[in-house]
């Protein structure tokens, strides 16, 4: 939700601040701009829509100046517009911040602001912030400034605080003032800040793919935290001013990581590294010759993990799909009851805690801040909390008890692909561990860790099939409903794979259970609907294959995945996509990919813009 950047340094900040802004895009792409302090004033420029129409107007501006601000926005309150588009000026169009959150009293902040004589231009709830700085840093007497910063610097970090502790609901901001040219402030509360410490420069933003162009070195704000930035260094405190002693933090990131590398959208990229992606998450945690899964992110817990009594996993979208295949691997291999909450609803309703409850949390972002709140009601719960991230030094990393990460790169693409296949080998390896420590033989272990080794090129010989998969796509990209079906464990890869196309390709598509089918939506299908069947070679194909049958005999047109070699099923399939053949556990490693394919192909083939698809956004930050 909204990507924030702003740099100090010696260099001129407008390039740096665009720079940064395309590289978080992908948080928000309805409108952008940028204000830096230049030697005589504050210079404004924003646009609504792409970063490209604000760079046009850009190339018609000279900019000077070495600190500023940058915002690209995903709208919450007010329309994509010029007006509504970050930065906002108080109203003296002195002080300029950059805002991501939702602030949820600011009807009656702009209420009471309006009543002390504050002018507002648009209809953002962020404006109120400006303006709240801006009442406290002209109103001295409510001050509190310590020995020796009577100066603008000191009155901004001071006005900045008290109108923080005024605000209810999420942010990440930051603050510049036109009469205080070398300091920035940052700070945050539900939203995500990154402080880059460079060579005698600084840059803050919202996720780090803005800062490792320019540094490796890091220090990731707590909630509640602030920093205050000069030329010289930082400081870092609580909003309250109790000083924190930051850590900084190595960047795991490569510049490369985070580019196109040829492929014309991240998210075709994503799905073509995943061999890669699985090799890096499975590497060193399968231990062949031993026959040993080792995890070191869950050291500390493992004596609580093995004892357990009950699992609960809470997540949003791809990341619940992915806690949904944990429920069966979960209550398969390591016989432990399990449930699966969207984490959206865990807290508003009264969720039951048992001793002996492990909270699993899966975000990609580890800024999912539904997934947080349910984290943490879960914790205020009494349950012991994992959490299986992708995004080091992320939120929900940092305040679960103990983690597994995904390595698997950054993921760009709004629609997750790599990190469900990330999230699904993490859960998979999880249970197993478990399941050895319970009950599992060791020679039954070996086979699942062979398995598992072998799935990186078996991801690869079904990447060989997109030519294919794109025709296919191509020949149904009209038909706006799918049904997507599967039983088990392609249960909820047919949900992923519904998701998928619905999110990019804006196709009607819906997820079921193969046998829920004839409960219902059995009623919707015709010569025009495709249904999408995952029917590998597993525990439960024959069933599938009689609800295939129940499809034919309507006409419905048969989209199969199904294990190579089966010829059986282009008795009932129109087309059939083929994948290597692999334990049942481990499938869902497998079958998606082709559903991921599927989706990016007929979402191309329709012209929508795959990596900044309408209303979505990659991080979900506001309830
Ligand atoms: O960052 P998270 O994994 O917590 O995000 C959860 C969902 O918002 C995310 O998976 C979303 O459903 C994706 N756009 C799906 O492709």
């Amino acid at each position: 939700m909204c990507g924030i950047v702003a740099y100090l340094g010696q260099k001129r900040a407008e390039p740096i601040l665009v720079e940064g802004l395309k590289r978080l895009e992908y948080r928000g792409y309805d409108s952008s701009g940028i204000a830096v302090i230049g030697p005589e004033k504050m210079r404004l420029v924003r646009s609504a829509g792409r970063i490209s129409n604000l760079e046009e107007l850009l190339t018609e501006e000279n900019i000077i100046g070495t600190l500023g601000v940058a915002h690209t926005r995903w709208a919450t309150h007010g329309k994509p517009s010029t007006e509504n588009a970050h930065p906002h000026l108080d109203h003296t169009g002195r002080i300029a911040i950059v805002h991501n959150g939702i602030i949820e009293n600011y009807t009656t902040l702009k209420q009471w602001l309006i009543e002390k004589g504050c002018s507002f231009s648009s209809e953002t709830d962020s404006e109120v912030i400006a303006n709240l700085i801006s009442f406290f840093y002209h109103d001295r007497a409510n001050l509190d400034l310590p020995e020796g910063r009577d100066e603008p610097a000191g009155h901004l970090t001071a006005a900045t605080r008290l109108a923080l502790r005024e605000l209810a609901g999420t942010y990440g901001i930051a603050v510049i003032c036109q009469d205080a040219p070398d300091v920035l402030i940052t700070a945050r509360r539900g939203s995500p800040i990154v402080l880059g410490v460079g060579d005698g420069e600084f840059v803050v933003a919202s996720d780090v793919a803005a800062i490792i162009k320019h540094t490796s070195q890091a220090v990731y704000l707590g909630d509640n935290e602030m920093a205050v930035i000069s030329r010289d260094g930082y400081q870092t405190s609580t909003i309250d001013n109790v000083p924190v002693a930051s850590r900084i933090e190595q960047i795991e990131y490569l510049l490369e990581e985070i580019e196109l590398a040829g492929f014309d959208h991240y998210m075709a990229k994503e799905i073509f590294e995943q061999p890669k992606t699985l090799k890096a998450c499975l590497s060193g945690r399968l231990d062949t010759n031993e026959g040993r899964i080792q995890l070191g992110g869950i050291a500390d817990i493992s004596r609580e993990l093995v004892r357990a009594r009950r699992i609960n996993i809470a997540a949003c979208g791809t990341a619940w799909h992915a806690g949904l295949v944990g429920e069966y691997l979960f209550e398969e291999l390591a016989g432990l009851p399990t449930d699966v909450d969207y984490a959206s609803e865990f807290r508003y309703r009264n969720p039951i805690i048992e001793e002996g409850t492990i909270q699993i949390v899966v975000s990609q972002s580890g800024e999912t801040i539904d997934t947080l709140a349910a984290l943490r009601e879960a914790r205020q719960r009494g349950a012991l909390s994992l959490g299986v991230v992708n995004s080091v030094g992320s939120t929900i990393a940092r305040e679960t008890d103990a983690g597994i990460y995904l390595h698997v790169g950054p993921e760009i693409g709004v629609a997750s692909t790599k990190a469900f296949t990330g999230q699904v080998a993490v859960l998979t390896m999880l249970a197993l561990y478990i399941a050895r420590r319970r009950h599992m033989s060791q020679q039954r272990l070996s086979e699942y860790i062979n398995a598992l080794n072998r799935i990186p090129d078996q991801v690869d010989t079904i990447l060989t099939q997109s030519d294919t998969i794109r025709q296919v796509a191509q020949e149904y990209s009209q038909r706006e409903n799918w049904l997507f079906l599967g039983r088990g464990y392609q249960f909820p890869v047919a949900l992923e794979g519904a998701l998928k196309l619905k999110e990019i390709s804006y196709i009607h598509a819906e997820g079921l259970p193969a046998a829920e089918m004839k409960h219902g939506p059995i009623a919707l299908i015709t010569p025009e609907m495709p249904v999408v069947f995952i029917a590998t070679h597993c525990s439960q194909y024959e069933k599938v294959m009689g609800n295939m049958e129940e499809v034919k005999a309507r006409g419905g047109r048969i989209i199969a995945v199904a294990t190579e070699g089966d010829e059986r099923i282009n008795n009932y399939a129109d087309h059939v996509f083929s994948i290597p053949d692999t334990l049942d556990e481990l499938q869902p490693l497998l079958t998606v990919v082709p559903l991921q394919l599927l989706a990016y192909h007929a979402a191309v083939i329709r012209g929508h813009d795959v990596d900044k698809p309408r209303n979505l956004d990659k991080s979900v930050t506001v309830e």
